[in-house]
């Protein structure tokens, strides 16, 4: 990967797209993705999930009832099905029609142009989803490190344990909210897989991110929906902030 820019003697904290511009445009649509990328977003973060059919698809509850209007749950229904639904007007009118993108779709129209940080959402519902993404992203030599940025995230630390075996060269991330988490052993366990320590930021501390780093780990912290939760991440120097607003600033740029 390129170096990292560095602003002075401190690193440039990466602006990651949570859903997209989740804060302006519908989640994991392409308005909000495209929105994102307009508005200077290092990364897009896309959670991604399997029709009963097998299509890869971008949504974030496992059920699509809160952002569509169909309902079920996302690995019960076909990709045609999926496909019609609308994930766009219940963010407002201007949103209607916007579908469920499919992550080659994404992976297609972003690489390149923005980084693409892939939570795989409840993998433990899709056996092998593991080999399918890894295959998707082989298809378009994103498993080697150039000048892409790709990161490979889930709640799921077995998932992500394969992931690391598939993908050796991606970089990996693990999420969690737990505090369990954050204790000396579990974070050198980690570090034996995981380039990327991504906690909620309640749970974010100097500590912590110096016991992150020392491990040769990255640290992103998420879900920024203020300008006050930005500054505290900003404050305790994580590496990626993972926000609804990617207009939010670091002050101190
Ligand atoms: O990228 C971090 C964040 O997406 C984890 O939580 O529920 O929004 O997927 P969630
Ligand atoms: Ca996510």
């Amino acid at each position: 990967f390129a170096e990292e820019p560095t602003i002075g003697e401190r690193k440039q904290v990466d602006n990651i797209a949570h859903r997209g511009a989740t804060g302006y445009a519908p989640e994991n649509t392409i308005a909000g993705f495209d929105l994102a990328v307009d508005m200077k977003a290092d990364y897009i973060e896309i959670d991604v999930q399997r029709s009963k059919d097998g299509e890869l698809v971008v949504i974030h509850d496992t059920s699509v009832d809160r952002t569509t209007d169909g309902t079920g749950k996302v690995g019960d229904l076909t990709f045609d099905y999926l496909r019609s639904l609308d994930a766009g007007s219940w963010k407002g009118e201007q949103f209607a029609g916007e579908p469920i993108p499919t992550f080659e779709e994404i992976l297609d129209r972003y690489h390149g142009k923005v980084g693409i940080l892939i939570e795989l959402k409840a993998p433990e519902l899709y056996p092998g989803i593991e080999e399918q993404v890894a295959d998707k992203l082989k298809e378009r030599n994103l498993d080697k490190p150039q000048n892409e940025k790709i990161i490979i995230q889930s709640f799921n630390f077995e998932s992500m344990k394969t992931m690391d075996q598939l993908l050796p060269k991606v970089p990996i991330g693990v999420l969690t909210s737990n505090r369990a988490d954050t204790t000396a052993e579990a974070l050198q366990e980690f570090s034996a897989y995981a380039d990327w320590f991504n906690p909620s930021y309640g749970i974010v501390t100097e500590e912590l991110v110096n016991q992150v780093h020392s491990l040769g780990m990255q640290i992103g912290s998420w879900t920024v929906r203020s300008q006050e939760a930005a500054d505290f991440l900003f404050e305790m120097e994580v590496d990626a902030i993972i926000t609804d607003y990617p207009d939010y600033v670091d002050p101190r740029n």
